[in-house]
């Protein structure tokens, strides 16, 4: 009853969204002064009304991330089991940060997590852990590598470390690294850029000389971040060349499948992601293509005493652990108090079935294809080359701001700017949406056809 009654009201808001803008038009200022004018605190409201409000200002106000016509940063269309999930976890407001507190959503957790490792082809016992997204999970990475390499950092910090380590990326890496490098103080410059192919895919023989070079140079080789989808183009690093320079240097292999990851439930597409079963660990996140709400990262780790030993905890006023097979999540990962995030995949999971995943998954690839061929047709040059529905594109003199500009405001759809090594500035769409259609996609190429001509400049 409960289910049928939010799922037809997702539905009705699904359409209602739909059949609306995609792309906002307000000023900081606007919204300030509404707010100010309406919410001083001083006196009780009906809840009915502020909802009502809420859900107006989210419906003007408001990139409509789960609109079809979003083609944009990995925000997904959401299922109507994760908004079910969203509602069971707000109301039982479960604490995941021991097993005690909560058995049946660590449980749950566990479980679903398993699953998934096996899929990635790591080994029984490998550690995973539900993160907010997939920076959490990035930072995981790194914090669990450097204790891994260097058992005194945790106790006597970076400056113990018998030489400055390494994190080799391609400039098309996650930005999330840049940051990362800052907080666990190994620095920015740490971070190592290795060249690219054509195909913005990492070129391997510069990473082995790289890794190489810097240990002449004294450095400690520390981490290879290969991205399986990167932001920018969706390229795929090639993971067995790089699992095997890892191997032979004794380097930790990361890879970074926030996106990307989910690809290895299709049948059609996990070739594309061989070799990540070699990894030390791998980023995924739920709230990307497999189309849960945010934050929902993944963090899974093949070796757990490695993760155990970078976050051990230990209080009097925690409850103790747990006799039998389990870790508290708080002495596992970077959180200490834990909400169940991990409730939407299961519950998205559990509804749809491994093959309605795959139906979804390669629907948005086919319909990659689609806007990769109906770009083709009408004129426009892709520029990037990935099997994953991520297209970048261009045209002769064609300026994307002023091209994305003019979009936005004639309310076809939402893409992106992006500057590709070895191209000038191109626009970049991505298939987030499973309800996005052929139709959806011919209507905007055509539209996107018509408003080139206006903003172009004539290139002699
Ligand atoms: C490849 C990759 N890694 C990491 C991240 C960071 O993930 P999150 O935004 O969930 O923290 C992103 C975000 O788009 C990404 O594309």
């Amino acid at each position: 009853m409960v289910v049928h009654l939010i799922r037809s009201l997702v539905e009705a808001r699904q359409r209602d969204i739909a059949s609306g803008p995609v792309v906002p038009h307000v000023t900081p200022h606007e919204i300030r002064t509404y707010l100010e004018s309406r919410y001083d605190f001083t006196r009780p409201a009906a809840l009915d009304d502020v909802v009502a409000d809420v859900e107006g200002m989210m419906r003007s106000w408001h990139v409509q991330v789960t609109h079809p016509r979003y083609f944009g940063l990995f925000n997904p269309s959401v299922t109507a089991a994760s908004v079910i999930a969203e509602m069971i976890v707000a109301t039982h407001n479960p604490q995941l940060a021991t097993w005690r507190t909560s058995p049946a959503a660590n449980e749950i957790e566990r479980h679903t997590l398993a699953w998934l490792a096996h899929r990635f082809g790591l080994p029984p016992g490998s550690s995973a852990t539900f993160t907010t997204g997939g920076a959490e999970a990035n930072l995981s990475a790194v914090i669990v590598a450097l204790t891994r390499a260097f058992p005194e950092y945790g106790r006597d910090g970076l400056r113990s470390l018998p030489a400055p380590p390494a994190i080799y990326l391609t400039g098309e890496a996650h930005d999330s690294f840049n940051k990362i490098a800052h907080v666990t103080g190994i620095g920015r410059r740490a971070l190592r850029t290795v060249a690219t192919d054509g195909a913005l895919r990492m070129d391997v023989g510069d990473l082995a000389r790289q890794v190489a070079a810097d240990r002449r140079d004294g450095l400690a080789p520390l981490m290879v971040v290969a991205t399986a989808g990167t932001t920018a183009a969706g390229a795929i690093d090639p993971l067995p060349e790089v699992a095997r320079v890892c191997a032979s240097e004794g380097v930790w292999l990361h890879v970074d499948a926030a996106w990307g990851g989910a690809a290895i439930l299709s049948p059609r597409l996990r070739g594309h992601l061989a070799g990540i079963e070699a990894a030390d660990s791998i980023t995924c996140d739920a709230h990307k293509w497999f189309s849960v709400s945010m934050g929902s990262g993944m963090f899974f780790c093949r070796h757990a005493d490695a993760v155990r030993a970078a976050f051990r905890a230990q209080t009097s006023y925690m409850p103790p652990q747990t006799a039998g097979p389990v870790d508290d999540p708080y002495t596992t990962s970077i959180q200490w108090s834990r909400r169940f995030i991990g409730l939407k995949l299961f519950m998205a999971l559990a509804e749809h079935g491994e093959a309605g995943y795959v139906e979804m998954i390669e629907h948005q690839a086919r319909m990659g294809d689609v806007l990769r061929d109906a770009l083709a047709r009408a004129g426009w040059r892709i520029v990037n080359d990935t099997p994953l529905p991520l297209v970048c594109f261009t045209r002769d003199g064609l300026v994307p701001a002023r091209f994305l500009e003019s979009l936005h405001a004639r309310q076809i759809a939402w893409m992106s700017e992006v500057r590709l090594a070895g191209c000038g500035p191109a626009v970049r769409a991505c298939v987030t949406s499973f309800r996005t259609s052929r139709a959806d996609i011919e209507w905007v190429v055509g539209e996107m056809s018509r408003i080139a001509v206006g903003n172009c400049e004539v290139t002699s």
